[in-house]
């Protein structure tokens, strides 16, 4: 059949993420490739509980039909976890998502008109690049160096482009893994403000900091109500509940309701009483503090193999949280075509293109630093660095 698809998908890329993770299906394969947080530190016991407490004490309500908003306890509990994160708001501004990635698909939907222009950070999150693609936007990138977005390059961006949306993920970027400092943070909002641009403040990666301290969302300066703010429990608790979620200015939230009824007119309801249940029980900061520590020690020793077995001639982030770190090879290096070697020693990684909406990106890759456990961390950074030599030209 010659299927006639919609003009929108014209413009999406499939993900070379999905293609690769196939190959992590080999035997003995290290990968560093996909975003997988630690399955060793899912709570697996506690989600097992609460489910059992939820179907115990709500029994058929928690399989019935549920409000689009969210389910109310669960909207309180995320209201109150904004506060922790300094940003004050209350439950009518705050919906509950199928992940944060449903988030980014429903802001595109209510934002934007083929044509509109979305100004990113490049490289950036891909998924993000997919989702706006399908919205027909227009993408300009935005200037970064090595703190994130450049809000003294900005505004000139902003004057040329004048975009509708600027998409920016201030912590532990995916996929450099560099954080905004919180005087960027307030100038990127101040731009935006006078602008008139609207900011898609991403944070799924903001609780997890092993290093350094906590620096205030971009919401947090919000006086106008132009941040959407979005996150998730993916990475805090675990990404198969599939509960994120968007806190915004109320006429902005009406609209993203209105969206989400067509998309699936609510997330889960037994995921999200189960993560209801699961905050209400146990205790989910120590629970984070954990992740926090398996992460922090396994970007140490990835930096440790990194600098003992790399080549002369790359370079790579310090992330001080997130899963995530990128390396840049040294010039005339194409990522892309390092991956069949990499795949026949048994290791990957993300090439850098794909997180470029215009394709650039050939001198980089991304790799994952929360999914291995540090044996094979060092197994496959030996592996990568042969890969990188022979395609460097260089001894190891
Ligand atoms: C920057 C960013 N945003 C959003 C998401 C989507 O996460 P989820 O839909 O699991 O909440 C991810 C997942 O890796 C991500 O890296």
């Amino acid at each position: 059949m010659d299927y006639r698809f919609a003009r929108r998908m014209e413009q999406v890329r499939p993900s070379t993420i999905r293609q690769i993770l196939k190959a992590t299906e080999q035997p003995e394969m290290i990968s560093f490739a996909g975003g997988l947080p630690a399955p060793e530190c899912f709570p697996v016991a506690e989600i097992a509980q609460s489910a059992q407490r939820v179907l115990a004490e709500a029994g058929a309500a928690a399989l019935q039909y549920a409000v689009t908003e969210g389910y109310g306890p669960l909207r309180e509990k995320l209201v109150a976890e904004m506060a922790v994160r300094g940003v004050s708001c209350a439950t009518e501004n705050l919906l509950v998502t199928t992940g944060s990635q449903q988030a980014l698909d429903l802001i595109g939907k209510v934002f934007l008109d083929p044509g509109d222009c979305i100004l990113m950070e490049a490289p950036t999150y891909l998924a993000a690049i997919q989702a706006f693609q399908a919205y027909e936007a227009r993408f300009a990138t935005a200037p970064t160096d090595e703190l994130g977005l450049d809000a003294d390059r900005l505004e000139e961006v902003l004057r040329r482009e004048r975009p509708k949306l600027l998409y920016t993920i201030p912590n532990f970027q995916n996929p450099t893994g560099v954080t905004q400092s919180s005087e960027r943070r307030r100038r990127i909002y101040e731009l935006a403000a006078r602008y008139g641009v609207l900011i898609v403040e991403d944070d799924p990666y903001g609780k997890l900091r092993y290093a350094g301290v906590d620096l205030p969302p971009i919401k947090s300066y919000d006086r106008e109500g132009i941040v959407l703010y979005v996150s998730t429990v993916s990475k805090t608790v675990t990404p198969g509940l599939r509960t994120g979620w968007i806190v915004a200015a109320e006429s902005a939230l009406q609209k993203l309701v209105v969206a989400k009824q067509s998309a699936d007119l609510h997330t889960s309801n037994l995921d999200q009483r189960i993560v209801d249940r699961y905050l209400a029980d146990f205790d989910n900061a120590a629970h984070v503090q954990r992740i926090r520590d398996a992460y922090g020690a396994r970007y140490t020793r990835m930096n440790e193999c990194l600098t003992k077995f790399m080549p002369e001639g790359f370079r790579w982030t310090h992330p001080d949280g997130g899963m995530f770190l990128w390396v840049t090879c040294p010039e005339g290096v194409d990522t892309q075509e390092m991956m069949p070697a990499a795949v026949e020693r048994k290791v990957l990684f993300v090439p850098g293109r794909d997180f470029f909406p215009d394709g650039s990106g050939h001198r980089h890759l991304r790799l994952n630093f929360s999914n291995a456990s540090e044996a094979a961390i060092r197994t496959g950074i030996e592996r990568l660095a042969e890969v990188a030599a022979l395609y460097a030209g260089v001894k190891v």
